[in-house]
């Protein structure tokens, strides 16, 4: 593990959901709000894989084209590779995306401008993305 990604994960096990200081300030109304606002949706991994990745990677049922030698998601998904998963969790460390993938949190990898439009994202979305990829390595991985 680099130094990053055992960055990346503690800042990931520490991270702050909006709900939880609510939930110290008022306990009994923050039972219904953590759910509401913590919890990964397959809809918002969607979401962010169209309007995010979708510019360069072709998405299941929503672009047939991608950008140059750029992998699908399905292809991705169907790897045979055993680290497929934990790179999509780490994909912003992973060429070429550190150069324009912000986390909010995670300090710059590379202290150069980057080349196209900047992704900014949060730990929270990478949780929904996740929850899309794994549905769709249900749908497509045999
Ligand atoms: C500007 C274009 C671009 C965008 C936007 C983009 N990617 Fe990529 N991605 C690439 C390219 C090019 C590769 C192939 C890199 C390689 O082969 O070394 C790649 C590879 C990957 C890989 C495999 C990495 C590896 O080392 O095997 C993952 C996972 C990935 N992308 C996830 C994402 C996700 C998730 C998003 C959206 C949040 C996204 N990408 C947005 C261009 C992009």
């Amino acid at each position: 593990m680099t130094i990053t990604q055992a960055f990346t994960r503690i800042n990931v096990m520490t991270r702050n959901c909006a709900s939880a200081a609510f939930a110290l300030a008022i306990p009994l109304l923050a039972l219904d709000s953590k759910a509401a606002r913590c919890e990964p949706t397959l809809d918002e991994g969607r979401d962010i894989a169209a309007r995010h990745c979708a510019r360069c990677h072709v998405i299941p049922s929503h672009n047939n084209m991608g950008i140059g030698s750029t992998p699908s998601f399905k292809l991705m998904v169907r790897s045979k590779s055993g680290d497929w998963r934990s790179k999509f969790e780490a994909f912003y460390t992973l060429p070429p995306h550190l150069n324009f993938v912000r986390i909010k949190g995670v300090p710059k990898h590379i202290d150069l401008p980057a080349v196209v439009a900047e992704i900014h994202m949060t730990f929270e979305e990478i949780d929904s993305l996740m929850v899309y990829v794994d549905d769709l390595a249900r749908q497509f991985r045999k």
